[in-house]
């Protein structure tokens, strides 16, 4: 196994080591440990970060006092780990307040609570020197298509969202909102299913050059949309802001599995873009954020699961990390892809300067429509070549 140090960026979520195991079926399989146990187990893991929701650290009904001491142990307790907190974020979907959603909810009161209690995340996220404020509307949503306003749903989402992102600024943080997309669970449909959607509502805002995503592995998938292709969208948008690393093995529910654990080949050229960026692309844009993980450990295992699972994670990173920067600098590889035409997918198809009406009487240019038809692309030998630097072989 490959050992991680801080100056991999790793980071973890404190509900993921955190989770006790609990389902709708089941209780919980294991006992909570207080977060600041977390911490400390992490940073002996190598750990860079870590990321909480308000309530992974003090309970919904806390009072001041006990919100303090708490978020202080935290804090005390990550600076002798020598861990930063990256990442802050908000539940508005545990409790049931929350059942209609919070920025969308049918009921203005609950929207005008959840939005305040946005806010006060908002202001916990830079007491900690996060970064990345993230937002997942998992109960912005519906089971049934005739109780909600959508167009309405939409306005109030942008409002929220507004509202938050001028907050930071009128604060003069220097934090960014990743929205998190996922299709469904724990609402039958969840608005903003996918990172396509997040990025159409992102260029309505009216402060949206602070919002961009958080986009994970597995709620993607479940929306049967490839990853790797996600992020690149993200990217080539300039709004790819941080990441929730995972497996899921098609589609059913969130499963949450150990980054690798689901679609493998998938994983590695999603590592192969965090680590190598695009293809003969140098100053296209990268990825320099925190590899941040989402996943649960099965609640099959006991704690020594968890860290394992938590090291799994991590260690599977690092050898994915190999492996592409091996298949990258494999020369066949490099013939394989010249062979694709894969750098000459960056040239434009238009000359440079060429107007429409050159572009169009330029009828005497020779094409032929025969052989560019008859063109092999070799794609399956490249993939092959990556599935045998995976293998190992
Ligand atoms: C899920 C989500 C959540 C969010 C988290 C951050 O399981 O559907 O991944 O875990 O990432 O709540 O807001
Ligand atoms: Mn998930
Ligand atoms: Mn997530
Ligand atoms: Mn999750």
């Amino acid at each position: 196994t490959a050992t991680p140090t801080p100056a991999d960026k790793f980071s973890f979520g404190l509900w993921t080591v955190g989770w006790t195991g609990a389902d709708p079926f089941g209780a919980a399989t294991r006992a909570p440990l207080e977060p600041w146990d977390y911490v400390k187990q992490l940073g002996e893991l190598g750990v860079w970060g870590i990321t909480f929701h308000d309530n992974d650290v003090f309970q919904f009904d806390a009072d001041e006092q006990t919100k303090r001491s708490r978020v202080t142990q935290l804090k005390e307790a990550c600076d002798s780990a020598g861990i930063v907190i990256e990442m802050v974020t908000t539940n508005t979907f545990t409790h049931p307040v929350f059942k209609d959603g919070g920025l969308t909810s049918n009921d203005r009161g609950v929207r005008r609570f959840g939005l305040r209690k946005i806010l006060q995340a908002v202001d916990l996220a830079a007491e900690c020197g996060a970064s990345t404020f993230v937002m997942w509307g998992g109960r912005e949503g519906a089971e049934y298509d005739g109780s909600k306003n959508l167009h309405a749903a939409f306005d109030r989402y942008k409002e929220g969202l507004d509202t938050v992102a001028s907050y930071i600024k009128e604060r003069g943080y220097d934090l960014r909102i990743a929205l998190e997309p996922k299709p469904n669970e724990p609402r039958g449909d969840i608005l903003l299913p996918t990172v396509g959607h997040a990025l159409a509502l992102i260029a309505e805002l009216d402060n949206g050059d602070i919002v961009g995503l958080n986009p994970e592995t597995g709620h993607e998938q479940m929306a049967n949309l490839n990853y790797s292709h996600q992020l690149a969208q993200a990217l080539w948008s300039g709004k790819l802001f941080h990441l929730d690393l995972n497996g899921q093995r098609g589609l059913k529910y969130d499963q949450d599995l150990v980054f690798g654990h689901g679609d493998l080949l998938s994983a590695f050229f999603t590592v192969d873009l965090l680590e190598n960026g695009f293809p003969g692309q140098p100053d296209a844009p990268r990825y320099t954020g925190p590899r941040h993980f989402d996943y649960k450990p099965s609640r099959t295992e006991n704690m020594q699961g968890v860290w394992d699972s938590a090291r799994a994670c991590m260690s599977t990173y690092l050898l994915l990390a190999d492996k592409a920067r091996a298949f990258r600098a494999d020369p066949r590889v490099t013939e394989a892809m010249d062979y694709a035409g894969v750098s000459s997918l960056q040239q434009p198809t238009l000359d440079a300067g060429e107007s429409v009406s050159d572009f169009l009487a330029a009828t005497d240019e020779t094409f032929d429509v025969e052989a560019a038809a008859d063109r092999d692309y070799g794609f399956v030998r490249l993939n092959q070549l990556a599935v045998e630097h995976l293998t190992g072989r």
